[in-house]
This record gives C-alpha cells, sequence and structure tokens, in this order.
C-alpha cells in the first residue's frame, strides 16, 4: 500500500475549524485501505508568530519540504495587524510558496447543481461552470524587488512594489495551462495588461510562442485582465483555463468564486516542478482567509478544505478514484439540501462546520 508523509498547517481563524473535518476525513482514507496517510501538524502565521515570534518555524519549513504534501488552513487575522511586516501571519505562507518553489496555483471554480441558484449570478449563468484559473504563484509582484516604504522627511513617504517577471516563469505556467486545457476544453484565455505594463507585453510573447511552439492543437486567445474581470461575472461560461499572473490570479479567483455560490466552495492545489521520479512538492489549501467576522463560531464551511485534499489525494497520492469519491459525497449532501451559512439557501437546512462534516463522511461511509 502506498505510504506518504502529510503535514497539517491548520493556522488562524477559521483554518483550524476547516482542518479538524480534514483530519476525519484522512482517517476515512486511511480506512479505506488504499493508502497511508501519517500526518503531522504544526503552526504557521498569527498562532506561529505568537509561539515563535515567527511566521513559520525553521522546524515547520524542514518539515513542509520532507513531507510528500502539505494542507493549510488559513492565515491572519486582526489580532497581528501591528506585528512588523516581515513577520505578519501571511509572510509564512508566501514563504512556503517560494521557498517550496510552489509556482503553478490551480484554482478550479465549480459550480455544484445544487448551488445554481446560490450564486449572485444568475441560474444559467452558472449552471455547470467547470473553471479552472492558473495563478503564476512565486513571481510577479508578491516578489519582485525593491518593495519598501521610504520616508521622504517633507512629510511624504513613497511606497514601491515591483512587478517582475522573466520568460522561464512564463513558460513554465503557460505549458501548466497548455496541458490542463488539453484535458479539459482544449481553451486558454491568457490575461495581462500589455497595454499598460512591461511584464504584461513579455508576459503575452512568451504564451504566444510557447503555444506555437508546442501547444498549436489548443485554442488560445489573449484577454486583458480588467475585461477578464468584466467576462467573468457577465458569461463565466465562456472560459475553459484562465492563465495570469500572481495579483490577477488572486483577485480573478475570488471573484470566479462568487459564481460558484461561495468563497467557501474553493479549492486550490499549489505544484511545483516534477523531479525524476515525478515526485513534485506540493500545497493544498481553500482560497478563503481566515474569516475573523465568523471565527470560532463553527460556521465556516469546511467544503473548500475537504476539496482541497480531494485534490491532495488526486495529484500528490494518485488516489484519483478516492478523490472522485470525496466530491461525489460533496455533491451529495449539497443535493440533500444542507448548506453552511454562506451558501445557505431558501428550503435547505443551514448547518455548521461539524455537521458539513459529518454529512460528508456518512455519505462516503453509505457510498462504500
Ligand atoms: P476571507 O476569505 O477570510 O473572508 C472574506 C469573506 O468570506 C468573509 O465574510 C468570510 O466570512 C467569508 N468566508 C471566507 N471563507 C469562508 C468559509 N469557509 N465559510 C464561510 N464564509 C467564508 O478574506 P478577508 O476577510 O479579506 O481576510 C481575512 C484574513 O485572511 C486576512 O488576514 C487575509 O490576509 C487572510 N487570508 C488568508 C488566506 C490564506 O491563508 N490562504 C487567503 C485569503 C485571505
Ligand atoms: C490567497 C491569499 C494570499 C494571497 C494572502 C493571504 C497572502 O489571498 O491565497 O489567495 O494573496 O495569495
Ligand atoms: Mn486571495
Amino acid at each position: 500500500m502506498a505510504s506518504f508523509k502529510l503535514l497539517l498547517l491548520p493556522g488562524d481563524g477559521i483554518g483550524t475549524e476547516v482542518m479538524d473535518e480534514v483530519t476525519r476525513l484522512i482517517e476515512w482514507a486511511n480506512g479505506t485501505g488504499a493508502i497511508s496517510i501519517e500526518t503531522e501538524t504544526d503552526l504557521i502565521g498569527g498562532c506561529a508568530y505568537d509561539e515563535h515570534g515567527e511566521a513559520i518555524s525553521e522546524a515547520a519549513m524542514q518539515t513542509a519540504h520532507a513531507a510528500d504534501a502539505v494542507m493549510l488552513g488559513a492565515v491572519g487575522g486582526p489580532k497581528w495587524d501591528g506585528v512588523p511586516y516581515d513577520k505578519r501571519p501571511e509572510a509564512g505562507l508566501l514563504r512556503l510558496r517560494k521557498d517550496l518553489q510552489l509556482f503553478a496555483n490551480l484554482r478550479p471554480a465549480i459550480c455544484y447543481p445544487a448551488l445554481a441558484e446560490a450564486s449572485s449570478l444568475k441560474r444559467e449563468l452558472v449552471e455547470g461552470l467547470d473553471i479552472m484559473i492558473v495563478r503564476e504563484l512565486t513571481g510577479g509582484v508578491y516578489f519582485g524587488e525593491p518593495k519598501e516604504i521610504t520616508d521622504l522627511g517633507n512629510g511624504q513617504k513613497r511606497a514601491v512594489d515591483t512587478q517582475v517577471y522573466e520568460t522561464y516563469e512564463i513558460e513554465r505556467i503557460a505549458a501548466v495551462a497548455f496541458d490542463l486545457a488539453r484535458k479539459r476544453g482544449n481553451l486558454v484565455h491568457s490575461a495581462e495588461k500589455r497595454n499598460v505594463m512591461k511584464t504584461g507585453v513579455l508576459w503575452n510573447e512568451v504564451v504566444t510562442k510557447v503555444h506555437k511552439d508546442s501547444y498549436s492543437d489548443v485554442k488560445l486567445e489573449h484577454i486583458l485582465a480588467d475585461n477578464c474581470a468584466m467576462q467573468l461575472v457577465r458569461a463565466p461560461k465562456q472560459f475553459d483555463v484562465i492563465v495570469t499572473d500572481n495579483l490577477f490570479g488572486d483577485v480573478l479567483s475570488d471573484e470566479a468564486a462568487m459564481a460558484t455560490g461561495s468563497l467557501g466552495m474553493l479549492p486550490s492545489a499549489s505544484l511545483g516542478a516534477a523531479d525524476e521520479n515525478g515526485m513534485r512538492p506540493a500545497m493544498y489549501e481553500p482560497v478563503h482567509g481566515s474569516a475573523p467576522d465568523i471565527a470560532g463560531q463553527g460556521k465556516a464551511n469546511p467544503i473548500a478544505t475537504i476539496a482541497s485534499f480531494a485534490m491532495c489525494l488526486r495529484y500528490s497520492f494518485d488516489q484519483g478514484e478516492l478523490a472522485d469519491k470525496i466530491e461525489a459525497a460533496i455533491a451529495n449532501v449539497l443535493d440533500q439540501g444542507l448548506r453552511t451559512g454562506d451558501i445557505a439557501q431558501k428550503g435547505c437546512k443551514t448547518v455548521g462546520t461539524r455537521e458539513m462534516g459529518d454529512a460528508i463522511i456518512a455519505s462516503l461511509n453509505n457510498a462504500s
């Protein structure tokens, strides 16, 4: 039986609540006899800062490097608003992404049939929606230097962030997007702002070349990122795969989430390059944050994190069948009319995080 090491980093706020449900799914997966997942748990974010004075400790970083995959809940919250910039909770997450070289962030936005009415968009716009946002995750304005605030001494300050991309970074994320498109709808939209940004000009040029050289069988459309944002709420089903930079990908994926009903529904996989044995560093996390407004109340939707665990089973542990079962169980409980508050609907039963987890596990047990 295949055996894997998984590092759990629940983090802050609702991160710990949604991760509790994942630990129960890990027990379920181990119970199937198809796989053996050994877990370790550590701190990240504000809780790590409180304990170690850093948003992630060196020991946790080493465990992450040694693990086959990492599952993360969420980081951040108002409690840490005043901490030094390089020690803020989000810095731990960014360090993990950068140090593990997780350059490819896959953010699938799927509208489950039962949730077509839960979206803020009209049913006919979102029914059957299945988009994959491929976000570049280790470059761009998140990491470019200089990144600083300078005191100009005249009562004014100057803040600088730098957007940097090199050819190889665009080539490898474009290849990920085209490979995915081949297994899906065979269409890639590449979103940038070549009309105002040099990085947009290079992005467009490199994606065009990768397409011409190796993927001319896939349909490629270039779209300006602002138009892409508008099209995502006008007619989201026109998209199959969207490939874009780190910052546009952050914003466009939160936007796409609303077509699925809630940010609480969107999972993600962050992947690095495969080594000679086909193993790639990987982290799985919901797209949402620590949701300070509902933290500690047992209300959070655990589906984004549970679906992220399904992606972990599929992409890191080669257990596509178990992943399919979890996704079918999610669809099943939604069909049964169970809803957390964020996707609450008339005629449906509103439940908490634990009850939603219970129902998904019950559905898995009933199916087997
Ligand atoms: P957020 O995603 O935490 O919350 C936005 C809104 O969505 C809130 O109203 C929240 O209640 C709701 N929401 C989010 N997830 C939900 C869920 N699972 N179930 C039900 N409702 C849910 O974004 P924010 O409020 O802008 O950020 C809060 C903190 O989280 C900040 O410190 C931010 O930096 C951090 N953050 C972390 C991550 C991460 O760890 N990957 C991602 C985004 C934001
Ligand atoms: C996300 C989050 C992060 C990001 C923050 C918390 C650093 O918003 O994963 O979408 O901006 O990438
Ligand atoms: Mn985000």
